[in-house]
């Protein structure tokens, strides 16, 4: 008798042999055998050998419909062939030039229209964009404080490694709670310049800025938390936000790092609220490394030689330039966006029938290609709502359905999924065929309430 996440953790076991060899030589020259925490599954992690269109292999040969798309990375999809033209063009024709490559400023271009930006600096890494936003917010206006959301990821930086992922006992009060560090190694100095606040409660963050506006360089948020699973803002809430940035005269920054390729204009576009500094990376470069630092133009301006710090080796690399113009240009269309968005539609919809039909206590979350289904009976609105989520049935689901082929999110109960522009019809109805499978595996351990259950 064994329960479904352990029937099928040793199904996974079965049928990832290869991945359990590499995991096993990986872990003696890389802790957890993994190059970002996030990566690390339990029992090991799965090692990939190749992906295209919507799909991916492991090593050992398994095949998977790919819904977690590298964390929300490749809207484009796994090896778009008007990218891989593209690439091959500009390897040919050198990698890293060391000076400033032709195309960056088309590309800034290109982004500023797109986004309604008015400048933008370009580093390679989401943490990198983050980090350099609230150094541009603090030169500007000259205050140490930042404000951000318990539950919102920005990066794996000190700065903003704060109540990211707080347990109950730690978190505190929900109206006003503790600035708990995500990480060993971060100085308390650090980590007492940023305030923390609950997502979606207005009255609560006007309570924080209150006592500490004046001192406040930015309020930083994901305009829709993924790193929580799927959460919306809920009506009048960015505005509110944009409002008391404006009274206390700090700036407003969306991490726009996964929004910005799940909304054709991005979050701020879709919301109509306009940020004074935005930070966009994942989706926009087609899988290759970038992140954009965009802003007003009197913050942006301060960013100079000797002033405002702002550097890296592989900033604008001609490869990440190539295929950000191309994936904007040509592959994330409008039209792309609507296709994959009905998909979404059909795939949550879909979700939400059969966790209906099963009496599963779930609940699905979603906005255009993107969304969650959360083992939760109430909405997920901020992060102790999501806290009270059946963490337990999560990890059956998703091992289940790993091992019948779909990949349904990324690895863990707060990602999401994501539809890429060469997703199909055909891969959303494989989604849910294996999902009308799992679910009643996942219903007998709900009315066994934990009990150890065979299925
Ligand atoms: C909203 C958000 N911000 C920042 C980051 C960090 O980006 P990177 O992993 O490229 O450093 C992530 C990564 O998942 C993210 O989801």
């Amino acid at each position: 008798m064994t329960n479904v996440h352990e029937r099928e953790k040793n199904l996974y076991l079965e049928r990832t042999r290869r991945s359990a060899e590499i995991f096993h030589k990986a872990r003696q020259l890389t802790p957890y055998g993994v190059h970002s925490n996030y990566k690390y599954v339990e029992p090991h992690p799965l090692y990939c050998a190749k992906g295209k269109g919507s799909k991916i292999w492991d090593v050992d040969g398994n095949e998977y419909v790919d819904f977690n798309m590298a964390f929300g990375a490749l809207v484009v999809g796994h090896a778009h062939p008007t990218i891989i033209e593209a690439i091959r063009e500009r390897i040919e024709n050198g990698t890293l030039l060391g000076f400033e490559c032709e195309d960056a400023h088309k590309l800034a271009e290109l982004i500023c229209r797109r986004f309604n930006v008015e400048m933008v600096k370009f580093s390679s890494t989401g943490l990198e964009g983050t980090a350099h936003a609230i150094r541009f917010a603090r030169a500007y206006t000259g205050r140490k404080k930042i404000l951000k959301f318990e539950g919102c990821y920005h990066g794996s930086h000190d700065g903003l490694l704060v109540s990211v992922k707080p347990s109950k006992q730690k978190a505190g009060d929900p109206k006003l709670p503790n600035q708990v560090p995500a990480s060993q190694g971060i100085p308390e100095e650090i980590t007492s310049n940023t305030l923390v606040a609950p997502f979606n409660d207005l009255e609560a963050i006007e309570a924080v800025m209150k006592r500490n506006g004046e001192e406040t360089a930015a309020i930083i948020l994901e305009p829709i938390p993924m790193n929580m699973g799927f959460i919306t803002p809920s009506p009048g809430f960015l505005e509110g936000l944009r409002e008391l940035a404006n009274e206390y005269s700090s700036l407003l920054i969306f991490d726009e790092i996964k929004t910005c390729g799940k909304f054709y204009h991005g979050a701020a576009g879709y919301f109509r609220v306009q940020p004074d500094l935005s930070v966009m990376s994942k989706a926009i470069s087609g899988g290759y490394p970038l992140s954009v630092i965009a802003g007003r133009k009197p913050i942006m301006e301060k960013v100079a030689p000797g002033v405002v710090a702002h550097a890296g080796t592989f900033n604008a690399n001609p490869l990440s330039i190539t295929a950000a113009k191309v994936t904007l240009g040509k592959v994330l269309d409008e039209n792309g966006f609507n296709q994959a968005s009905r998909l979404g539609d059909d795939l949550a919809r879909g979700c939400q029938d059969i966790i209906k039909d099963f009496g599963i206590t779930a609940r699905v979350q979603w906005l255009g290609i993107s969304g969650a289904i959360l083992f939760s009976r109430e909405e997920v609105a901020n992060w102790r709502s999501f806290l009270e989520c059946d963490f337990g049935k999560w990890n059956a689901y998703y091992i289940a359905m790993l091992n019948r082929g779909i990949i349904p999110a990324g690895t863990g109960a707060d990602e999401q999924w994501t539809i890429s522009v060469q997703h199909s019809k055909d891969d959303v109805e494989a989604h849910l065929e294996v999902f009308k499978e799992v679910a009643p595996m996942l219903k007998r351990q709900e009315l066994s309430m934990g009990v150890v259950e065979a299925v």
